[in-house]
């Protein structure tokens, strides 16, 4: 099983950026982390962050076909990336969306997302325990269908 796990623009600076709303944890941190978990369950996990939503539409065309889920918090291109959530769509891969705030509770315009209505579910407001939790629904649910 390949879980690809990818973050948008501005995840890189995870750690520096706005840490009372995104956490202490830098990317690398949260990524060494999934690939160990990933290791744990017997997953490979290949993880890719991007500022430009053409990099990470290649990045899904040319690796959705030999992958069994998709793991992503695409940062502000949540909220108007169309061109991204065709990208997704097209995988026909289990997608969980992941926003390490609520973006429920904070300003209005954030509360839209343009992704998830193509995703399998949506976790925000958890962290960086986000992507552990969907790293781990990914392979139950996958495991389950088997
Ligand atoms: C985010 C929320 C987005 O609104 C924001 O633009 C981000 C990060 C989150 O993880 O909470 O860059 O996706």
């Amino acid at each position: 099983m390949k879980i690809l796990v990818m973050n948008g623009p501005n995840l890189n600076m995870l750690g520096r950026r706005a840490k009372e709303i995104y956490g202490e944890k830098p990317l690398a941190e949260i990524d060494s982390l999934l690939k160990k978990q990933g290791e744990a369950l017997n997953v490979e996990v290949v993880t890719f962050q991007s500022n430009s939503e053409g990099a990470l539409i290649d990045f899904i065309q040319e690796q959705s076909d030999s992958a069994d889920g998709i793991i992503i918090n695409p940062g502000a291109l949540t909220h108007y990336g169309f061109s991204l959530r065709d990208a997704l769509a097209d995988t026909k891969l289990p997608v969980v969306e992941v926003h390490l705030s609520n973006i429920y509770a904070r300003e209005e315009w954030r509360a839209k997302s343009v992704t998830a209505p193509i995703a399998t579910g949506q976790i925000s407001g958890l962290g960086w325990w986000g992507y552990v939790a969907a790293l781990q629904i990914l392979v139950d649910k996958q495991q389950e269908e088997d």
